[in-house]
């Protein structure tokens, strides 16, 4: 079963999340892990009925008291089940780092989260050719210290965000099989891996065909339910 990851980033407001919530029991969602990933406010409105909730962030820190920090345990006590970690919005105007990767997947683990560890490439990467690259530093220097159970990773080239454009079907199918296969190298496990960045009713079909592509991370498209409903659709027929 893949996954289908909602990511809301920071829209929608309680009105909308309520009425998000109420449609979704309508939802059908037989043929994907269905995974909601609200701001932090919102994550107790969502009732899980057939989904599980997501957080975009917990802390990186261990045992200090922080204002405005969510801790792990915090988040479990939610029922959050999976935890975003190093989303390149997250690296471009938080300046997150992999220490902070580090802390934060360390966390997430520790409180028994599930990581969804995003990487990918910007246009200048992909255009020098260095994606291949890029991406292998994005996954060693952060996997290397940390224990590799329980992280997903979404590959969602920076260049594709909220842009409306996706890489050719062969280059995702040929850049999702490098990173499994390099982390099997490394690691010695297969790690599932989820593609991200501009997907859309028109284009899921054709993502979804590739069968090492174990999901979907959408951001924009996930935020209105009638979207989603039709997103879920072309991965029904
Ligand atoms: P997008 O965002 O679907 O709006 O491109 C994806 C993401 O940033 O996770």
């Amino acid at each position: 079963m893949k996954y289908f990851v909602c990511n809301f980033k920071n829209k929608l407001v309680k009105d909308d999340i309520v009425r998000y919530n109420n449609r979704l029991s309508e939802i059908e969602s037989k043929k994907v892990k269905l995974v909601i990933v609200p701001s932090l406010p919102f994550l107790a409105f969502f009732d899980k009925n057939g989904y599980s909730i997501g957080s975009q962030d917990i802390s990186s820190f261990m045992d200090k008291t922080i204002t405005g920090e969510v801790t792990g345990e915090q988040l479990k006590s939610l029922g959050v089940e999976y935890v975003i970690v190093g989303h390149s919005e997250r690296r471009e105007y938080k300046h997150e780092i992999n220490i902070d990767f580090i802390n934060k997947i360390n966390n997430a683990i520790e409180s028994g989260i599930k990581v969804i560890y995003c990487i990918g490439e910007t246009l200048k990467d992909k255009e020098e050719g260095n994606t291949y690259m890029v991406l292998e530093k994005q996954i060693s220097e952060v996997l290397n210290n940390v224990e590799v159970k329980n992280i997903i990773i979404a590959y969602e080239p920076v260049w594709a965000i909220g842009t409306g454009r996706i890489p050719q079907v062969k280059e995702i199918k040929d850049t999702v099989e490098f990173i499994k296969d390099i982390i099997e190298e490394n690691y010695d496990t297969r790690l599932d891996v989820l593609y991200g960045g501009s997907v859309n009713k028109d284009n899921i079909a054709s993502i979804n065909a590739i069968k090492c592509v174990d999901g979907f991370l959408v951001g924009g498209a996930s935020t209105s339910i009638d979207s989603l409903e039709s997103l879920l659709l072309e991965i029904e027929k």
